[in-house]
């Protein structure tokens, strides 16, 4: 193993995955995007320490794995990418994310009207925080790969947040959304729920889709209850359900914080149509075999078949479950139009493997 490059290990952790869940069609074009959007920083051994401190995985992986699934079978896979520059910094891995989607657009024929946008918002000169942009490669069964763009709405400072992400909606057709997501998700202020995410779709043909994600840190139960009734058809019962079965029965999240997302799509005008719930389940358990078991009983109260995450992480686990924590980062329940889904975060540790915690944590 000892000089395998990032992205052969990334492609083989790919292939392997399809293989597990039966993902139908050609993987070849899917491998190949997935290995462009590593960027140069792909050719790093991972032998060696990573020369970037990503914050896509616990352990710096610039890559993350997650499978979507729902009642119809085949499930969705989607890889969360952060391009790395041969020397990284948060301004020359923007540089490096800028020219792949210039690449890509040129080739794979979509628009970047909406990016064009918001890019002087969300990219400025002195990029700080965790990162400057990152991809999401969605893989949907028999349709051509599609992307994602992920800004950081932290980009200019946490104090600017608030104010990037009320502009953002504005310049890209929901004016009203910012106050929905404020009035729904932001009651404690913006140092308990804070800006994670805020990101594009690029898709060929379909409606334009924008996406918030609010961080809520120490949240209870209400927390997550107001914030799914912002969205119609999103039933808040659901939602507390999944926070006590994914958390262990915990009544207040004080480690890793819940998230929230928002999809607004055109049409959509001060609701938006879906909302998400992402629970951080790695730091309310002992190991992966308890968070695998709680990802199981959660499925199995969906109609949802556990065999199928079973196969997953087989396809991406190089060692017992009980032997760490983190192969399973989150969880995350969708709800809202047209209909609930599940999805199971799988982190694949190219780098460290996090020991188990030998005690009960939760607290
Ligand atoms: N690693 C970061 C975190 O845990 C970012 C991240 C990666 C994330 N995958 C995610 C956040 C899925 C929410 C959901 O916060």
């Amino acid at each position: 193993m000892s000089s395998v490059s990032l992205r052969d290990y990334a492609a083989v952790r790919l292939n392997e995955l399809c293989r597990a869940v039966d993902f139908p069609g050609p993987r070849d074009e899917a491998t190949r995007l997935f290995q462009e959007i590593l960027g140069p920083g792909g050719y790093n051994s991972i032998s060696d320490d990573p020369r970037w401190g990503s914050d896509v995985s616990d352990d710096r992986t610039p890559f993350e794995f997650s499978v979507a699934f729902d009642s119809d079978g085949t499930p969705t896979i989607r890889i969360l990418i952060e391009p790395t520059a041969e020397h990284p910094s948060n301004l020359a891995n923007m540089e490096v994310s800028k020219r792949i989607l210039q690449a890509l657009s040129n080739r794979l024929d979509f628009s970047l009207d909406q990016f064009t946008a918001i890019q002087d918002l969300f990219l400025p000169e002195d990029p700080q925080g965790k990162f400057a942009m990152w991809y999401s490669l969605v893989l949907r069964p028999n349709t051509p790969p599609s992307f994602k763009l992920y800004f950081n709405p932290e980009v200019r400072g946490h104090c600017n947040a608030p104010a990037l992400v009320r502009e953002g909606f504005q310049r890209l057709g929901f004016p009203a959304a910012y106050e929905t997501v404020l009035r729904h998700a932001g009651r404690r202020g913006h140092h308990l729920d804070s800006y994670s995410f805020f990101t594009l779709d690029l898709r060929q043909h379909v409606r334009p889709r924008v996406k918030v994600y609010v961080s809520h840190h120490m949240a209870e139960e209400p927390t997550v209850r107001r914030a799914a009734e912002a969205v119609p058809n999103a039933d808040p019962d659901q939602v507390v359900e999944f926070c006590r079965v994914s958390g262990g029965g915990t009544g207040l999240f004080a480690h890793r914080p819940l998230i929230s997302s928002y999809s607004f799509v055109e049409g959509d005008t001060d609701r938006p149509s879906v909302y998400t719930l992402y629970v951080p389940i790695r730091d309310y358990v002992n190991n992966d075999e308890e968070a695998r078991n709680r990802a199981a009983e959660l499925m199995t109260r969906m109609d949802l078949d556990p065999a199928l995450l079973d196969r997953a992480l087989e396809a991406v686990a190089r060692r017992p479950l009980t032997e760490g924590v983190g192969m399973i980062p989150h969880l995350s329940l969708r709800l809202g139009w047209p209909k609930p889904g599940f999805t199971v975060y799988l982190s694949t540790e190219a780098f460290a493997v996090c020991p188990p915690r030998r005690s009960a944590l939760v607290s």
